[in-house]
């Protein structure tokens, strides 16, 4: 089964609109024409129409770093999935541990988000991963199997196309501490054998699960190489264009 490796930028709460064009038009120069390796970029909401225009004939998807669950409404403050459609947006990351920790998300009300963007033709980045915590009380493969099942639940196998997962160890995000490249492995073997037993084989198997938690250029091959690793959520290192196209020479090259 053939996977084509996703590098994908989670910018976080990082850049102003102006700083976003010259980030983006950076990173457009280096690989906005290269297709054997999907690249994406997740700017703040308020980049994303100047991103959108710039990324008009550019291989460079546009992703956005959450979305509300209701189609619109009163709901102060949040963003639906058709606002993020009519820029031209693809992917959206949902339950980032950032989201998790500081405000409240939970496997449930994450998979009201995951269904939501689905039904709108966005991909969703599900993210999930264990804390330091529960990786020292041997918990970290409960903590994965209860994400996906409950974060997936409904999910329709007609649009396995669109899923993509993220594997994020908490205490590796921003910490510059990074799981071994066996350490990714082992849990994204373990998320593939989920998959398949919700979806089936061929669906499942079909699933990419991107790793994220301080990958940078230096350790991206390692982490690349292994045969469950489909790609990159990166943070830090997406902010700076080289580096982060770095990453995606490496993922080419793998
Ligand atoms: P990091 O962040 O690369 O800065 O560790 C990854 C993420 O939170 O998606």
């Amino acid at each position: 089964m053939s996977r084509k490796y996703l590098i994908a930028g989670n910018w976080k709460m990082n850049t102003t609109p102006s700083e976003s064009v010259d980030l983006i038009s950076e990173i457009n120069s280096i690989v906005g024409q290269q297709i054997q390796v999907q690249v994406c970029v997740c700017p703040p909401y308020t980049s994303l129409q100047k991103a959108s225009g710039l990324l008009e004939q550019s291989e460079v998807q546009l992703g956005a770093q959450d979305m509300s669950a209701e189609p619109s409404g009163a709901y102060t403050g949040e963003i639906s999935a058709e606002m993020l459609r009519d820029l031209y947006v693809n992917f959206v990351i949902l339950g980032h541990s950032e989201r998790r920790q500081y405000f409240g998300e939970t496997n449930v009300s994450i998979n009201k988000k995951v269904l939501a963007a689905v039904q709108n033709n966005l991909k969703p980045i599900y993210c999930i991963g264990e804390t330091l915590e529960e990786r020292e009380n041997n918990q970290t493969l409960d903590v994965v199997k209860a994400q996906v099942k409950e974060g997936l639940e409904g999910f329709p196998v007609t649009d396995i196309d669109s899923l993509v997962l993220a594997y994020e160890p908490v205490w590796a995000i921003g910490t510059g501490k990074t799981a071994t490249d066996e350490m990714a492995q082992e849990v994204h073997a373990y998320v593939r054998g989920l998959l398949v037993d919700l979806f089936g084989d061929t669906q499942g198997s079909s699933v990419r699960i991107l790793y994220g938690g301080s990958m940078k250029p230096e350790n991206a091959s390692g982490l690349l190489a292994q045969p469950d690793v489909d790609g990159g959520l990166i943070g830090g290192a997406s902010l700076n264009a080289k580096s982060f196209c770095s990453i995606v020479e490496a993922a080419i090259e793998s």
